[in-house]
C-alpha cells in the first residue's frame, strides 16, 4: 500500500479551524483509496514569529523538503507586521521549493448561485495559472529616507526567459487537457518592457501549440470579461502580482473567497508541492467556527491529483459538489452550517 508523508502547517486565523477539517477528509479518502497518509503538523506562522522571531524554525526548508507534500493553511496575523507572512513563509516556499506553477480553479459548484445572477456551471468554469516565482513578487527593491520630503520606493518586477517559458509550456500542456484554449491576461501596452518581453516569449510557446487557441487580453478588460463573460475562459496564463488579483475575484463569482483552492506546483517533482486555499488567515472571522472550509479541502484534492490519486482527487470534489447541493452551505454563502458541518457532510459524502 502507498504510504505518503504530508506536512502540515495551519499557519494563522482560520487555518488551525480549516486545516483540521481538511486533513480528516484525507484521511478519510485514503482509507477508502487504499493507500495511507501520515501528517506531521509544523506551527510555522505568524504566530510562531510572535514566540521565535521567524515564521519557521532555522532548518524549515529542509524539514519540509523531505515530504511528498505540504498541505498550507494561509499565514498572518493583526499583530505582526504584513510585510512578513508572504516574505518570511509563503514566497519563501513557493521559490525555495521551485513552485513556479501556483494553480487556481474557478468553477462553480452544484446548487451554489454565482454572483452574476444568470451565470450558470456551464459558464463558470476555467483556470487561473498564476506565475508564482518572479514578476511583480520578487521583492527586488528598497524604500529610502521614508520619513523625508525626498524619500522614495521602488520594486523592479523580474521576469525571465525561462520563468516565462515554463509556465507558458504548462498552461498550453493544461489547455490540452481541457477546451484547448489558453488567454494571457497581460497590460503589455502601458508595462513596455516586462510585459512585452512577457508576451513575446508566450507568443513563441503559442506557436509550438497549433492545436491550442491563443488569445491576449489586457487585465483591465480581463477584470469585466470574468464579471460579464466568464464562459470566455479556459486556461488564464498570467503574471504574480495579476494572478494573485484575478484569483479572488474569480473565487468572488463563484460566490465566496472560501470556496478557491490551490496548488503551488512543482511540476518536475524536484521538490515538494504545496496546497493552500486562495484566500487568507481571515483574522475577521477566525475562532467562531463559521470559516468555509471548501478551498482548503478542494485543495486536498488538487494535492493527491498531483501525487497521482486521482480517483481519491475526484472522489473528494465530487463530495464537495453533493454537499454543496444539498444546501449544505457556510454563512459566507447564505447558510448557516458550521466550518465542521461541512467537513463532516463531505466525509459522508464520499
Ligand atoms: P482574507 O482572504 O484572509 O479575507 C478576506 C475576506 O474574505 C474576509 O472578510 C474574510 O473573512 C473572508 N474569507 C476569507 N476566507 C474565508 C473563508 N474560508 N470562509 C469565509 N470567509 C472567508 O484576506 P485579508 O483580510 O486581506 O488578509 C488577512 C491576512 O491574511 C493578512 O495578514 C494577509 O497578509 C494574509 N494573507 C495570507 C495569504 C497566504 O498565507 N497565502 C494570502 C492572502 C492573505
Ligand atoms: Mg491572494
Amino acid at each position: 500500500m502507498k504510504k505518503y508523508q504530508i506536512a502540515v502547517v495551519n499557519g494563522d486565523g482560520i487555518g488551525h479551524e480549516i486545516v483540521p477539517m481538511a486533513e480528516q477528509v484525507l484521511q478519510a479518502v485514503a482509507a477508502k483509496h487504499d493507500f495511507s497518509v501520515e501528517s506531521t503538523t509544523f506551527p510555522f506562522g505568524a504566530g510562531y514569529y510572535l514566540e521565535h522571531g521567524d515564521f519557521m524554525a532555522p532548518d524549515g526548508l529542509e524539514i519540509l523538503k523531505g515530504f511528498d507534500a505540504i498541505l498550507f493553511g494561509a499565514v498572518g496575523l493583526p499583530a505582526v507586521d504584513d510585510t512578513l507572512p508572504f516574505k518570511l513563509f509563503t514566497n519563501k516556499v513557493r521559490t525555495a521549493f521551485k513552485q513556479y506553477v501556483n494553480y487556481r480553479p474557478v468553477k462553480l459548484l452544484d446548487g451554489v448561485k454565482s454572483p452574476l445572477g444568470t451565470k450558470t456551471q456551464k459558464d463558470i468554469d476555467f483556470v487561473v495559472v498564476r506565475e508564482n516565482n518572479e514578476g511583480e513578487f520578487v521583492q527586488n527593491g528598497r524604500q529610502m529616507y521614508p520619513d523625508e520630503p525626498f524619500g522614495f520606493a521602488t520594486d523592479t518586477s523580474l521576469f525571465t526567459r525561462v520563468g516565462v517559458e515554463r509556465i507558458a509550456h504548462y498552461s498550453f500542456k493544461l489547455a490540452r487537457k481541457r477546451r484547448k484554449k489558453v488567454t494571457n491576461v497581460t497590460k503589455s501596452n502601458t508595462m513596455i518592457n516586462t510585459l512585452a518581453y512577457w508576451d513575446r516569449v508566450i507568443g513563441e510557446v503559442a506557436e509550438q501549440y497549433p492545436d491550442v487557441e491563443y488569445h491576449k487580453m489586457y487585465i483591465d478588460a480581463a477584470t469585466a470579461n470574468f464579471v460579464l463573460h466568464p464562459e470566455y475562459f479556459d486556461v488564464v496564463l498570467t503574471t504574480n502580482m495579476l494572478g494573485d488579483i484575478l484569483s479572488d475575484l474569480g473565487g468572488a463569482i463563484m460566490g465566496s473567497l472560501g470556496f478557491g483552492p490551490s496548488g503551488n506546483l512543482n511540476p518536475e517533482n524536484t521538490f515538494p508541492s504545496m496546497f493552500e486555499p486562495i484566500h487568507g488567515s481571515a483574522p475577521d472571522i477566525a475562532g467562531r467556527g463559521v470559516a468555509n472550509p471548501i478551498g482548503q479541502i478542494w485543495s486536498v484534492a488538487i494535492m493527491l491529483d498531483h501525487l497521482g490519486e486521482e480517483q481519491a482527487a475526484t472522489a473528494i470534489v465530487k463530495a464537495i459538489n453533493r454537499t454543496t447541493a444539498a444546501g449544505i452551505l457556510t454563512k459566507d454563502v447564505g447558510g448557516s452550517y458550521s466550518t465542521q458541518d461541512i467537513a463532516r457532510a463531505i466525509i459522508e459524502n464520499l
